[in-house]
């Protein structure tokens, strides 16, 4: 049996398995059973700083008092209080009932929250802290740098506030994405989580509107994943988690060798359950045995951009054979 323990932002982890933050980790009894299944650790539901803002606003359309007023000001902080309150008792009960790692993950709109809401967050036991970080780079009066300072800010405030390990969850839609990436995990971070997955618009052309795309992954969206895995293992100062797109073990398996120390896993259990893992945990192994190789650890990285004899082959943008033979 190969060993499969994999070390990721600090903590020696069973497996590689994580399983993503989504409505899959909201609650004790969930999370209870991902562990029950397999799953070295997981990534609670983001709390989301614009879902409370939300919530503040609709207490204030009921405000009796109807006008701005010191109680508007006591709806805000009482909202807040309460939703981080809710999210500290889950971290809380989550830590009483699991033995795995629980890494808190948050979503903040503006820039002194972040460090609130995650030192509330480390104070209810949370092991470690994701962050959430999503800028839609789809303003077009800011450059693309005033983005990037924004993420770096971010996460070096954290870290360097913060005692347990730190993660950011990232899109890749940079422009310099290998040397913001770099720039990124020497902010003091433990964990970079490769990507995060957006709301997709799509159009119904039966009643002309904008509806949303499917909110599960497909495996081949994994492709991107993949690519920057391998562009960015050996090349980052911190450890690299793969997210979106891991349907089945082998997928896990090829992100793990292009640089993966931990994968992410969302929608292939609200496909199939988290039973899944269980499969995937026993394949994982006999396939390292097949293959002869002793440990997770020893693949890690192994097909990786940076150790490769041909890096050019990681980089090639078009199909040129491809289309030169198809004519
Ligand atoms: C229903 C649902 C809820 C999600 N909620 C969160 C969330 O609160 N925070 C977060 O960082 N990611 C959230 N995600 C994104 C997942 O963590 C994951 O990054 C994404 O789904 C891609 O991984 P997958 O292909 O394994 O699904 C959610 C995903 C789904 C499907």
């Amino acid at each position: 049996m190969a060993d499969l323990s994999t070390t990721y932002m600090g903590f020696t982890l069973k497996n590689p398995y994580i399983a993503s933050s989504s409505g899959l980790t909201d609650s004790v009894e969930k999370a209870a059973l991902l562990q029950k299944h397999g799953f070295a650790a997981i990534v609670v539901k983001s709390l989301f700083e614009e879902q409370i803002m939300m919530d503040v606003d609709a207490q204030r359309m009921n405000n009796m008092f109807n006008s701005y007023s010191e109680a508007e000001e006591y709806i805000e902080y009482y909202t807040r209080k309460h939703a981080l309150s809710s999210y500290v008792e889950l971290i809380d009960g989550m830590k009483q009932k699991l033995s795995i790692p629980v890494i808190a993950s948050i979503n903040c709109s503006s820039a002194d929250s972040w460090i609130d809401f995650a030192g509330d967050i480390q104070a209810a036991g949370a092991d470690a802290i994701e962050l959430n970080m999503f800028i839609m780079p789809s303003d077009v009066k800011m450059k693309g740098d005033e983005i990037e300072k924004i993420y770096i800010d971010v996460a070096r405030k954290v870290a360097q506030t913060l005692s347990v390990p730190v993660a950011m969850k990232i899109h890749h839609y940079f422009s310099g994405m290998a040397n913001f990436a770099v720039e990124l995990s020497r902010t003091g971070i433990k964990a970079l989580v490769l990507f995060n997955r957006f709301y997709q618009p799509d159009v119904d052309l039966n009643t002309l509107k904008v509806t949303s795309g499917s909110i599960l992954s497909h495996p081949d969206e994994n492709a991107e994943v993949r690519r920057w895995l391998s562009i960015l293992s050996g090349r980052v100062a911190c450890n690299l988690a793969a997210s979106t797109g891991i349907h089945d073990w082998q997928t896990a398996v090829k992100n793990i060798l292009l640089g993966a120390n931990a994968v992410q896993v969302a929608s292939a259990m609200y496909k199939s359950g988290p039973e899944i893992l269980e499969p995937w945990i026993e394949e994982t192994n006999k396939w390292l045995d097949t293959k002869g190789f002793e440990s997770i650890n020893s693949i890690t990285g192994k097909l990786r951009q940076a150790d490769s004899i041909k890096p050019l082959a990681y980089e090639r943008a078009q199909f040129m054979r491809y289309f030169s033979d198809a004519r």
